[in-house]
């Protein structure tokens, strides 16, 4: 796991977790791995569309006044020169003067001690020579300066300067370079949102905490946009949605806090920022965003491509640019907020065990079944009739009859499956009825078939 400075044992158990049993590994493990990506396996992915259908479902498909585009990953170069990413999406870089080892400035100075909020390079260079700051190699550090995140690109078979491209490193552009077409097919009154789920690509400095900042993430974004002297309410409006997304992801209200961005650490776009940071095992991080972004993005559009932005309100004579609020969430954090509020250690009669507490909507494997003993034919065939039902309604459902059953629990604990039913001697030659465990509680229930399938 080159690179990744995983910070205590918490955070430890949970990336160990996540390879054992199949949810996250590092990308292209088998050649040594390659910084800051990561593959998911098959519970991890499952676990990780379930929380993007989530988002998609509460914030797209039960409103109606928001928009899904698909936008594609390469763009126009014209699209970040007007964006502003080409000049300014920067982070600080320093060298270290032995290895030449690249770090970002601003980690290596809060891990010292030392607040940066609105430092400049050259005051962040003077922080380090005053106070000897060293790279983690114990060297001397050079100067501060800035670093494009971008991925370049070229496209098409000749590489010139009309060739470049850039790996998106928003999902956001996509959605203003079709502001004009949604509006021209749907002519949605405002307020209105257009949501996109989709890889964003940042060449990080320093990639560190797991999935926590990679080069290669997801992100799920909506630009609403809004009358400009509306913006206040639907700011709120939109934080408060925020609020419930992530209490249906399962996080305790106590890990989540808003911090009211100051100005002079807003990105250039914003007028208005809120992050909501989490308290995940490697100390308390920004989760997502929520920015008021003006009319910042579709007026540099309607100056760089000169195409006509504005929004006619019908009825009127009213003409404007509308302008724009944007909840920006990364999957690869929520994912890791949910993993990190998942994990559990207790002890059940007297075993340790681990178990993550996933919501049930979420858990990757929604039942697991098995006959109490494999070698029975009878409750062999009874349970796959069973698994089959099951897996005909919920999909996500797992047969398990390797090893004991105390032993299939643990498994199943492990890897969040909220119910485990069991088919016995009873079912078949009594009650017709199967036992149901509860993941977190332990407890066993004997229900009838019907009742478990309904
Ligand atoms: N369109 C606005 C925007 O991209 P941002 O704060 O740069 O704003 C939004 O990114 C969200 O994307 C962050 O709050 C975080 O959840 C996620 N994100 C950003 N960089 C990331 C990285 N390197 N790895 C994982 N997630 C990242």
């Amino acid at each position: 796991m080159a690179n990744q400075q995983i910070k205590n044992e918490r955070m430890e158990a949970i990336v160990s977790l996540a390879k054992r049993r199949g949810f996250i590994y590092q990308g292209s493990d088998v050649y040594g791995g390659l910084s800051g990506t990561w593959d998911y396996g098959p519970l991890g992915v499952t676990l990780k569309r379930n929380i993007m259908q989530l988002w998609w479902k509460m914030f797209v498909d039960s409103r109606d006044d928001m928009y899904g585009v698909d936008a594609a990953i390469l763009m126009n170069q014209k699209v970040w020169q007007a964006s502003g990413h080409v000049d300014t999406f920067t982070d600080p870089l320093v060298e270290d003067m032995e290895t030449k080892q690249r770090f970002r400035a601003d980690h290596l100075l809060k891990d010292a001690g030392y607040s940066v909020d609105g430092l400049t390079l050259a005051e962040m260079t003077k922080l380090i020579q005053d106070n000897d700051v060293k790279s983690p190699n114990g060297n001397a550090l050079s100067d501060v300066r800035t670093f494009n995140m971008m991925f370049t690109t070229t496209v098409g078979p000749v590489a010139d300067d009309k060739s470049i491209s850039y790996l998106r490193p928003e999902t956001a552009q996509g959605i203003f370079t079709n502001f004009r077409n949604v509006v021209d097919a749907f002519y949605p009154d405002l307020p209105f949102g257009i949501a996109q789920q989709g890889k964003a690509f940042r060449n990080e400095i320093s990639p560190r905490d797991f999935v926590f900042r990679s080069r290669e993430f997801e992100q799920m974004e909506i630009e609403y946009f809004v009358h400009p002297e509306k913006w206040a309410e639907s700011f709120e409006a939109l934080l408060k949605d925020t609020h419930d997304f992530l209490t249906a992801l399962g996080l305790p209200a106590e890990n989540v806090h808003e911090l009211e961005v100051p100005e002079n650490d807003r990105a250039h776009y914003s007028k208005r920022t809120i992050d909501i940071e989490f308290d995940f095992p490697i100390g308390r991080e920004e989760l997502m965003g929520i920015a008021y972004r003006t009319d910042f993005d579709l007026s540099n559009i309607q100056r760089v491509a000169g195409k006509s932005m504005d929004y006619s309100v019908k009825g009127t004579n009213e003409k404007f640019i509308p302008h724009v609020i944007e909840p920006s969430f990364g999957v690869e954090r929520a994912l890791m907020a949910v993993l990190s509020s998942a994990y559990t250690e207790d002890e059940v009669n007297g075993d340790k065990r681990i178990v993550m507490k996933f919501p049930a909507h979420l858990a990757p494997v929604k039942y697991c079944v098995s006959p109490l003993l494999k070698n029975k034919p009878e409750l062999v065939a009874k349970a796959r009739e069973v698994y089959e039902l099951l897996k005909k309604k919920h999909g996500n459902v797992m047969w398990d009859d390797n090893g004991n059953i105390g032993k299939r629990y643990r498994r199943q604990d492990e890897i969040g499956t909220p119910y485990c039913v069991v088919i016995d001697f009873d079912t078949i030659e009594n009650d017709g009825l199967v036992s149901v465990r509860d993941r977190d509680t332990t407890e066993q229930k004997r229900i009838s078939i019907e009742e478990l399938i309904g």
